[in-house]
């Protein structure tokens, strides 16, 4: 018969309306009651909800005056009595209730869902959004979760892609990151999914911008459910229930983390310091330090050389070689080796640096154990014999003037961490000795 709506076509009924106001003719099979009888016999929930643990999100900060301020809102679930001790989610500071304030005047307690406006005994920080709860039964706080999603776009949802999500009256940005799977209608089966499309259903796990107060939806369905909003056209696009939060990182506790030295330290998994590398010109500096950054990649740890001549190329090409510009000169690359420090980086400093005061000066912007001076010792004879650039012979030419240890002085170290006499020492052992000392000062960890 045409006429008989097929079982399997009762999705249609929402477009045509059937049983509605009257029972159709063309469901002979049903014989319940219509749509309006059942919302009109439908009996509200509510003592169930007085029953629960006191929920009030905050919609607005009252504050018509300054010795008032007063935090509005519709209870979402519970009873608040004045004296009642709260604690606020996400932020989880406590106080207590001093009135309850209602335009009718001020009340003893209040359940939900009535729209009344709280007094604290304490100025504490509450913000919009945030969840008034009852103190030893507060509601939880994550910006994970894994939450199940009924889309109502046409845009599908996207793994990846972000949208507002609004619950109670806080609004976040949450990011699908993934979709465990789709629910398939006509199976009941989960399905895998990149995406879902209208009127689909899913599993999905949803990361906030932020820690938002949360129950779980067969909790407490007005602070577990949710809608997504999209960011571009500001339509509903879909609505969901939150689970259960995800604790893969506990947020709550990354916020308390400082990310310092400690911290990048611990990242990389070696400590810091800067290896500063003072001597004459053609005393093997740079040639050491090369061997010793080399040294220190091949065992995973992370460095970065600052080199006299290279540093002149850059950050300071505008420095001669005049006392107040060697200063200068000095003081910068041992800020910038502090800051790589700081950053966790093995520092390895080759310059002449041959005044005691600048030394001294850049030791003292490290901790101790942090500042690692090394004399590279050579005779000034060996190194103008060797003069690999040739610059001692232009000195001697009076070419160049202000050359260290010709017309411009070097101030050897009295009490330099360590001392390599390269007119002994290869220039490679050199560099394992410095490694070997890396290892005693606990910088870098025996493999
Ligand atoms: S420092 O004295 O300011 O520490 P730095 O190590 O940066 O010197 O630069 C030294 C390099 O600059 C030398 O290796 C050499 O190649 C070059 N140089 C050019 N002129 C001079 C000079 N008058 N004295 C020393 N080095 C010079």
């Amino acid at each position: 018969d045409d006429d008989v709506f097929p079982v399997e076509k009762h999705a249609e009924a929402g477009v045509h309306g059937e049983n509605v106001t009257t029972l159709s003719e063309r469901m002979p099979w049903y014989a319940g009651p219509t749509l309006i009888q059942l919302l009109e016999t439908a009996q509200l929930d509510s003592a169930r909800i007085r029953g629960l643990p006191l929920r009030f999100p905050v919609q607005w900060i009252n504050r018509p005056s300054a010795d008032f301020r007063g935090l509005a809102g519709t209870l979402a679930a519970g009873t608040v009595r004045a004296g009642d001790r709260v604690r606020v989610m996400p932020s989880g500071l406590t106080s207590t209730v001093t009135r309850i304030v209602t335009r009718s005047g001020d009340l003893e307690a209040a359940s939900a869902p009535a729209s009344v406006t709280l007094l604290l005994a304490d100025d504490i920080d509450v913000a919009r959004g945030e969840v008034v709860c009852a103190e030893d039964a507060p509601a939880e706080a994550a910006s994970q979760f894994q939450a199940t999603v009924v889309w109502m776009d046409t845009q599908p949802l996207l793994r990846g892609r972000s949208y507002l999500l609004r619950i109670g009256s806080t609004v976040a940005t949450a990011t699908v990151m993934p979709i465990r799977h789709r629910i398939d209608i006509h199976t009941l089966t989960p399905v895998a999914a990149e995406r879902l499309e209208l009127n689909e259903i899913g599993e999905v796990e949803l990361e906030l911008d932020r820690v938002i107060a949360f129950d779980p939806y067969v909790a407490n369905r007005e602070t577990g459910g949710f809608i997504l909003i999209d960011r571009v056209t500001n339509l509903t696009a879909g609505a969901g229930m939150l689970h259960f939060a995800l604790r893969r990182s506990d947020n709550l506790r990354w916020q308390d983390l400082e990310v310092d030295k400690a911290a990048r330290r611990r990242l990389n998994g070696h400590g810091s310091a800067v290896v500063w590398l003072t001597g004459l010109s053609g005393a093997g500096k740079s040639t050491i330090a090369n061997l010793l950054e080399k040294r220190l990649y091949a065992r995973g740890v992370r460095t970065y050389l600052l080199d006299g001549d290279n540093v002149r190329h850059g950050l300071n090409k505008d420095l001669g070689f005049t006392a107040q510009d060697r200063v200068e000169n000095i003081r910068r690359v041992a800020e910038v080796a502090r800051l790589m420090v700081d950053a966790g980086v093995v520092v390895i400093a080759a310059l002449i640096s041959p005044f005691r005061a600048e030394r001294r000066m850049a030791r003292e912007l490290f901790a101790g154990g942090e500042f690692i001076e090394v004399f590279v010792d050579i005779p000034l004879q060996l190194a103008e014999q060797r003069d690999p650039k040739g610059l001692y012979a232009k000195a001697r030419r009076g070419e160049l003037k202000n050359f260290t240890g010709i017309d411009s002085a070097y101030e050897a170290p009295e009490h330099p961490e360590l001392t390599l006499d390269t007119s002994r020492v290869a220039a490679a052992a050199a560099a394992d000795q410095l490694v070997q000392h890396l290892l005693q000062m606990g910088v870098i960890a025996r493999q």
